[in-house]
């Protein structure tokens, strides 16, 4: 008879909500315990289900963390956010382009500080986990300096994020330009330096088209396809000004999105930002390459750059999830990126259920980054990355909450009426990161 002690397992008493398919194309689409219970063992989950069936499954003695009255979902996946525009957020601009120089470009100049992008990205990362998110896909600068103290915050807590030095050659300031080839002999070193080593994830990041030479965009597909498990991310049609700017850059292209696409940069794991402004051609082709699209309400409201259409990229069938995108976004909450959501969609004439804004916070995000089963939902064997919302945060969430009939209606109301309030508490591998004082 072995000797060993038999590992100790985590409960969680609480409703439970995660997703195993996308609401929007199936009716049974997410599970649903009212009184439920999240086992955790060596930082997975172990089983999530009823109480009364998986209470008596727990060896005697197991302490019981009882957050009844709460909800506990997987942790939010946020899939385009820049961590050195934390302190920028809510600079005024009328739009895209002006905001890049007025206030971006002198932001990011500080980066190839260490010390400096230290402390930000501390900050960026508590941040995130007070408003319940546990996984993100990042920018830093060009500057090598902003990936490592990004990496070394989120190793520190145990995060899965995905991040990447941004590739910019062309159309920017001096203090922000890097080489073709030093950009991107630069990010094949920060991929065997990080990616992969415990719960990092290198994202290659051209910052856009207009910032990068054609050579810049090709080594960096070239790079893409050398290290096929990394991720890319990258801005596409975000604003009409910059469509402008990219068919006067490369008259060759049909579209902007095409412009990415014959230097090999869209495939699986590529996530793209906005993409408001694509045809019906565009959204076909990211469908059919396995692209994702990230979709980002706050910032497009508050640059004034469109609406993103969900019909269509829907009907094409395109991987969609949810993003602050940070400092242009004008909250670090998911749920207030959901809040806005709602209103694009409304205003495109159609509608987003809250189930479906959950899964695309959650589940959605995983799929589109090809990481189902790892994070996103409570699967046996997934990391232990959840949060715990509570409906009675506020004086009106606990009205208005008290007064639904439905789960909808109460997904509902937290999306449009919570914020990093409504987390009571963010848990990443199995560690608490983050609670709210009571
Ligand atoms: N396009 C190129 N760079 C950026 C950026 O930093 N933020 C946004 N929203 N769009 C961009
Ligand atoms: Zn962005």
């Amino acid at each position: 008879m072995s000797n060993a002690i038999p590992a100790q397992v985590q409960a969680y008493r609480a409703s439970l909500l995660h997703f195993h398919a996308d609401p929007a194309f199936s009716e049974q689409a997410h599970a649903w315990h009212e009184d439920g219970l999240l086992l955790v063992e060596d930082g997975k989950v172990r089983a999530a289900g009823d109480f009364a069936a998986l209470a008596p499954t727990l060896p005697p003695g197991t302490p019981v963390a009882d957050y009844r009255g709460k909800l506990i979902m997987p942790g939010f996946i946020d899939t385009h956010l820049h961590f050195p525009q934390t302190d920028m957020i809510a600079s005024p601009a009328p739009g895209l382009l002006p905001w890049l120089e007025s206030y971006t470009f002198p932001t990011e100049r500080q980066f190839g500080d260490p010390v400096h992008a230290r402390e930000v990205a501390e900050f960026f990362l508590d941040e995130l986990l007070r408003c319940g998110t546990t996984t993100a896909m990042v920018y830093c600068t060009v500057h090598r300096e902003s990936v490592d103290a990004f990496f070394e915050a989120s190793s520190k807590r145990n995060l899965r994020m995905a991040a990447g030095k941004i590739l910019m050659d062309r159309h920017c300031p001096d203090f922000l330009c890097d080489t073709a080839e030093g950009g991107i002999r630069d990010s094949e070193e920060l991929i065997n330096k990080w990616h992969n080593k415990g719960r990092n994830l290198y994202a290659i990041t051209p910052r856009f088209a207009p910032t990068s030479t054609e050579a810049q965009l090709r080594m960096a597909g070239e790079l893409a396809t050398a290290y096929p498990d990394t991720f890319i991310q990258t801005h596409v049609s975000e604003n009409p000004d910059e469509c402008a700017w990219v068919k006067s850059l490369f008259p060759g292209a049909r579209s902007y999105l095409d412009v990415y696409d014959s230097f090999g940069l869209m495939r699986e794991r590529a996530m793209y930002g906005h993409c408001i402004w694509l045809d019906d051609r565009d959204f076909a082709r990211m469908a059919e390459s396995g692209a994702a699209a990230a979709v980002c309400p706050t910032s497009n409201f508050f640059l004034g750059s469109g609406l993103f259409d969900f019909e269509k990229a829907d009907a094409a069938r395109v991987a969609l999830s949810l993003a602050t995108d940070v400092g242009g976004g004008t909250s670090f909450s998911m749920l207030q990126t959901m809040n806005e959501a709602y209103k694009v969609a409304r205003l495109k004439g159609s509608y987003l259920p809250a189930v479906r804004m959950f899964y695309l916070a959650t589940l959605g995000a995983a799929r589109s980054m090809q990481l189902e089963g790892t994070i996103g939902n409570f699967a046996p064997g997934a990391e232990a990355d959840f949060i715990v919302l509570d409906p009675q945060s506020t004086p009106l969430l606990a009205r208005r909450t008290g007064r639904c009939d439905s789960l909808e209606e109460l997904l509902f109301a937290l999306a449009l009426l919570g914020d990093d309030r409504a987390v009571k508490a963010t848990y990443a591998a199995g560690n608490k990161v983050h609670e709210r004082p009571s």
